[in-house]
């Protein structure tokens, strides 16, 4: 019989100690995308290990390319030469949200592309409204038949595009497309995430002329054609905000050697906020924890603000402050399926719509709790490691989607977790 996985956990051991964190998925799977553009191989170092990584490599291999792990596995050789199809397969296509992102980039190479609606993490509607108008712009024709996105185009113009939200994957699904447009593509309120400037200086090594990325005006002068190139993925930042947490929940002291402070400065300000100890010595970040954690208040919104992706560990965090907190999520509507698994734990938490309110208790309990997506399952690893006693995580598939090997990492800081099944 298969065992799906769990992760124990003995709660009440301080982190403590030196870490490093893998690449940004989020910004590896864009760059993967758009690696397909590429006339010669590119290499991405530094590419996490993820599951979601592993669903996108077997994309980019149905439909021609070569895509290997080298380096020892830290680094991905993608070979896009013999790139022969741009019918992305349904079945992997549901796994992974992020192959929309493969419609900008097969539609700029081939001229056609062919998607059905992507899948991911169910965290409320994830509409690709503003994909399709953007691509629109530049002369993409949709045509939608059977749950299929079937894109093609002439040739590609570029545009003058602003879009109605600062959409993450619209504006990296715009950039890729308008990167091999002819003429000036302006994307007005884009997004600015890390990761879009990390996609940039991606593309522009393959050849693109990009720039703006990082602010809310992206100006992109296409060109005829992209090379392969090499490129180091930044440091992943929700990672680096989770061990921050992680350090922060158990009282800890642990420096996080490769987190790039700028990234995570939301965060860490809500930590020092709550009475938190954040340094920056040298090149990472060092999160020392408190006894008393006062409560404060949380938005998400788009960077530089508090992060939609950080909000379900600060839950976890807030539910042993001395006080009550408020979250409201603006992201994603439905992204609080943590707090009644944190209940569970001994937590009081109510949610009314898109706003939680956290009444801190003194303890969380152990107990067994269920991982519905990828963050709310770091949320309770979390929980699992402040608690007394022992907390069994299941649905750890959904961790593994986005963090390579946390419980490694977490049994190097101190904690006592362990993978079962
Ligand atoms: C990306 C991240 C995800 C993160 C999110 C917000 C990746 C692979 N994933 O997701 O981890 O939680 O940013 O920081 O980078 N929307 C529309 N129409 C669209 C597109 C989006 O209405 O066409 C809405 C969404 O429903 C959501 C909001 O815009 O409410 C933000 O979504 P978006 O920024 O696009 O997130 P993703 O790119 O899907």
């Amino acid at each position: 019989m298969w065992i799906m996985p769990e992760f124990v956990i003995q709660g009440g051991n301080r982190l403590s100690g030196d870490i490093a964190v893998s690449g940004g998925k989020n910004a590896v799977l864009p760059i993967m995308a758009a690696s397909v553009m590429a006339g010669s191989p590119c290499i991405l170092h530094n590419a996490p290990d993820l599951v979601d990584v592993r669903v996108m490599s077997e994309i980019l291999r149905s439909l021609g390319a070569t895509v290997e792990r080298v380096n020892q596995g830290r680094s991905l050789y993608i070979d896009p030469t013999a790139l022969s199809s741009w019918v992305v397969d349904d079945t992997l296509m549901r796994q992974v949200r992020s192959s929309i992102f493969l419609i900008g980039p097969l539609v700029a190479k081939m001229g056609k592309a062919t998607v059905s609606y992507p899948g991911g993490c169910d965290i409320g509607q994830r509409p690709i409204d503003q994909h399709l108008k953007g691509l629109s712009a530049l002369g993409v024709v949709f045509e939608e038949a059977h749950g299929n996105i079937m894109a093609e185009t002439g040739r590609l113009q570029g545009a003058d595009i602003h879009l109605d939200i600062p959409s993450v994957g619209a504006t990296e699904n715009i950039m890729m497309c308008a990167a091999m447009a002819d003429g000036m593509t302006v994307i007005r309120n884009a997004a600015k995430e890390p990761e879009i400037v990390d996609l940039q200086t991606f593309l522009n090594s393959m050849g693109a002329r990009i720039r703006g990325a990082g602010t809310d005006v992206i100006r992109v002068e296409g060109v005829e054609a992209l090379r392969g190139c090499e490129h180091a993925v930044m440091p992943d930042r929700i990672e680096v905000g989770t061990l921050m947490v992680g350090a922060a929940i158990t009282t800890g002291d642990v420096y996080i050697k490769n987190a790039v402070a700028e990234h995570v400065q939301a965060v860490a300000s809500k930590l020092r906020e709550v009475g938190v100890t954040v340094s920056v010595p040298g090149k990472g970040i060092r999160v020392t924890g408190s006894r008393r954690l006062r409560p404060t208040d949380i938005k998400t919104l788009p960077y530089p603000g508090f992060p939609t992706d950080m909000q379900p560990q600060m839950m976890a965090l807030l539910s042993i402050a001395e006080g009550t907190s408020v979250i409201t999520e603006t992201i994603f509507e439905s992204r609080f399926k943590q707090a009644e698994e944190l209940g569970r734990m001994g937590a009081r938490i109510r949610t009314e719509g898109r706003t939680a309110i956290i009444k801190g208790v003194p303890r969380l309990s152990g107990a067994r709790v269920v991982s519905s997506d990828l963050r709310s399952g770091a949320s309770l690893v979390l929980a699992g490691l402040a608690a007394d006693g022992q907390t069994i995580v299941s649905g750890v598939e959904s961790i593994d989607r986005g963090y390579e090997r946390l419980e490694h990492k977490l049994a190097a800081l101190g904690a006592k977790i362990v993978r079962q099944g």
